[in-house]
C-alpha cells in the first residue's frame, strides 16, 4: 500500500461517516489517497473531514478551479473505490451516465475499480438495482457486500456497507 495512489468516491448513502474510517486506514498505510464526492455525499459528511485526513483538496465539482479534473484524477489513480455506492451511482454506471464528476471520472478510469454498495433493503432487492449490480459486475467492477444487518433506516436487511476493514483489505488485494 505504501507509496500507491488511490482515489475513493463517496456517495450519498448514510455509510459515508464509515468511509472516512477507510480513508484513514489507507492513509496510515502510507497510500495517496484522493477523494471525490458527490453533491449528495456532502449533505451527509463534510468535506473538510476528507481533506483533513487525505492531507489534499476534496474534488465535487467538474466545473470548478481546475482545468479537466475529471481526466487528471482518473489518470493518477491506481484504483479507484467508490465507497457508499448508492442505487443512483450504481444506476448511472451501468448506463455509462457521466453528469457529475464522480460518475464523469468513472468513465474516464481505466484501472480496477472497487464499489461497495449501500441501501435500504428494498432499495437494495428491487430489480431495476439487481439488473444495474450485475451490469456492472459483467463490466469487471469488483463488488463489495453490502451486508445483512441493523440498517440505518431501522430495518433489518440486506443493505449495510461492508467493513471499512473488509474493502481496505480488498484493495489491498487487488493491488497486489
Ligand atoms: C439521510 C439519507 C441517507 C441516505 N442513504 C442512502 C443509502 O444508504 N443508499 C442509497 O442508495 N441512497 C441513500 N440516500 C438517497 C441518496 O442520497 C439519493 O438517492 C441521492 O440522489 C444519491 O445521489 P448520489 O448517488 O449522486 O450521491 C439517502 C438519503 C438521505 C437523505
Amino acid at each position: 500500500m505504501n507509496g500507491r495512489e488511490l482515489l475513493i468516491g463517496v456517495t450519498g448513502g448514510i455509510a459515508a461517516y464509515k468511509t472516512a474510517a477507510l480513508v484513514s486506514r489507507l492513509v496510515q498505510a502510507g497510500a495517496g489517497v484522493s477523494v471525490v464526492m458527490t453533491r449528495s455525499a456532502t449533505r451527509l459528511v463534510g468535506p473538510a473531514t476528507f481533506q483533513a485526513l487525505t492531507r489534499r483538496p476534496v474534488q465535487t465539482e467538474i466545473f470548478g478551479p481546475e482545468s479537466h479534473p475529471h481526466i487528471e484524477l482518473a489518470a493518477r489513480a491506481e484504483l479507484f473505490c467508490i465507497a457508499p455506492a448508492t442505487a443512483n451511482l450504481l444506476a448511472k454506471a451501468a448506463n455509462g451516465l457521466a453528469d457529475d464528476l464522480l460518475s464523469t471520472v468513472l468513465l474516464s478510469f481505466t484501472g480496477p475499480v472497487i464499489m461497495a454498495p449501500a441501501m435500504n433493503c428494498r432499495m437494495w432487492e428491487k430489480p431495476a438495482v439487481q439488473r444495474n449490480v450485475e451490469q456492472v459486475r459483467a463490466d469487471g467492477v469488483l463488488l463489495i457486500g453490502p451486508e445483512e444487518g441493523s440498517l440505518s433506516c431501522g430495518a433489518q436487511g440486506t443493505g449495510r456497507m461492508a467493513s471499512p476493514e473488509d474493502i481496505f483489505q480488498l484493495i489491498a488485494k487487488t493491488l497486489s
